[in-house]
């Protein structure tokens, strides 16, 4: 296991280039079970839940190659329609297989997720929206058993915007006999990305972006030739890097429109954002503003970045108020940010953060993918060493981040634990 090992108090400067989105990769590399031939993905980024997704698919009969700036994969051969335990336990977005499959062979063997670091995360909106067109899914020791002679078009209410149900559904119905119409539907922007792929298959559908998709089956659909889009969650932990550490940072890359909560947030708090050509330009000019922030479905402040935007409230000037609306259990970076010397109350589903002059770098443990971020971005502005364990949390979601933080300034290095 690697650690990482930063001395903070670097200004960062410079330019930053944003990699390809995970959340976007992962359904529009599912997406490819829909159609049999030759898939061609780019930008996919080098993560390792890019890795595991591959690895699945692998498993069940794909082809994949990966060149420089091109991921092949190839789906014809898919005879095995298996998620096993221990891929969806590593990654649960292994589940958005279940809906290609049932859409394409009829049948899908996905296990349960289980709970993971934060939160409970249930399937189960997808599991009655699946069934709702007709799938017939039974649970055998810890598996979801799913059938269906051929999925049919029905009309779906989401208790919830789930992202995940939201693709799941959304790929089964591209493929079933008639119209689905999604009810409470998620619009965020990966979502849009994912209708926008599946369309340039062959798919009919509308509404993406908003809160109703509808979905016309159709009996086939083509192959993908497909850029993936930028990592807006990836782009903004860079702007609070920046931000956190006073410096002038430019983000190439990264669309703004998909940031427009965090910007305004990050704005309020006093940081400066100017727009230049391909790049967002950011700069702290004086000591941050404490904001409050609760977190929501797109377009709300997203949850993936609550706990870097926490980093940045626990050096500003006040106290600020983070409700984590989305997740039950996602403030377990919090008693590491304590360790740092950060003032942080919590309250069931809230945090109060009282800022502080300083942070004092000391060792600290990765829980989860943004929570090791945060950690991250705290060493950066903490005085002398912050040492984070267990990165291997970081590099589910972020490709070669101590890289790019060093070539803006950073003194990060990555080390064996
Ligand atoms: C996606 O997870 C993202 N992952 C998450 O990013 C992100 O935090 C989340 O959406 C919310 O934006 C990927 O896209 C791969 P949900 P997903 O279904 O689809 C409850 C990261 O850091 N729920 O929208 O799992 C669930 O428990 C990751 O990159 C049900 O109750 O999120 C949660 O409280 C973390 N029943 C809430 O909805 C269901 O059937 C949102 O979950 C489905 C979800």
């Amino acid at each position: 296991m690697d650690k990482i090992i930063i001395r903070g108090g670097n200004r960062l400067h410079g330019k930053v280039l944003v990699s390809g989105a995970k959340n976007a990769a992962l359904p529009l590399i599912c997406a490819a079970l829909l159609a049999p031939g030759r898939h061609r993905f780019h930008n996919v980024p080098s993560l390792r839940d890019i890795d595991t997704i591959e690895n699945l698919l692998a498993s069940l009969g794909a082809q994949i190659s990966r060149g420089d700036d091109l991921f092949e994969i190839d789906t014809t051969a898919v005879d095995r329609f298996e998620a096993p335990y221990d891929m969806v336990r590593k990654m649960r977005a292994s589940v958005l297989v279940l809906g290609p499959l049932l859409a394409r062979f009829g049948r899908a063997r996905v296990s349960l997720p289980g709970g993971c670091a934060i939160g409970a995360r249930p399937i189960n909106l997808h599991i009655k929206g699946l069934e709702a067109m007709g799938a017939e899914i039974e649970l055998d020791h810890g598996y979801l058993n799913a059938q269906a002679k051929k999925l049919k078009g029905a009309r779906i209410h989401l208790d919830l915007p789930t992202v995940g149900g939201t693709e799941n559904l959304m790929m089964a119905a591209a493929l079933a006999q008639g119209t689905t119409v999604l009810e409470n539907a998620a619009c965020e922007p990966e979502i849009v990305d994912l209708a926008r792929a599946l369309k340039s298959m062959g798919a009919h559908i509308e509404g993406e972006g908003t809160d109703t998709l509808v979905i016309e089956g159709v009996p086939d659909l083509g192959t993908l030739d497909y850029r993936v889009m930028p990592d807006r969650i990836e782009a903004g932990t860079l702007m609070v890097a920046a931000a956190m550490t006073g410096g002038d940072v430019r983000i190439q890359g990264m669309i703004p429109q998909h940031l427009k909560s965090l910007i305004g947030k990050l704005q309020d708090a006093g940081t400066e954002i100017t727009y230049e050509a391909e790049t967002v330009r950011v700069r702290r000019p004086r000591r941050i503003e404490a904001v409050d922030i609760l977190t929501l479905p797109y377009p709300g402040f997203p949850t993936d970045m609550q706990a870097q935007f926490m980093a940045l409230m626990t050096l500003a000037k006040g106290a600020s108020v983070i409700t984590e609306n989305v997740f039950e259990n996602r403030f377990m970076h919090v008693c590491e940010m304590q360790r740092l010397g950060a003032d942080i109350t919590i309250d069931g589903n809230t945090a109060i953060i009282k800022g502080v002059k300083k942070l004092l770098g000391a060792p600290v443990m990765a829980t989860d993918l943004r929570a090791s971020a945060s950690l991250v971005l705290c060493g950066l502005a903490a005085e002398n060493t912050t040492e984070v364990k267990r990165i291997y949390h970081l590099d589910r979601g972020y490709e070669r981040l101590e890289e790019k933080l060093r070539r803006l300034g950073a003194d990060i290095v990555r080390v064996p634990e």
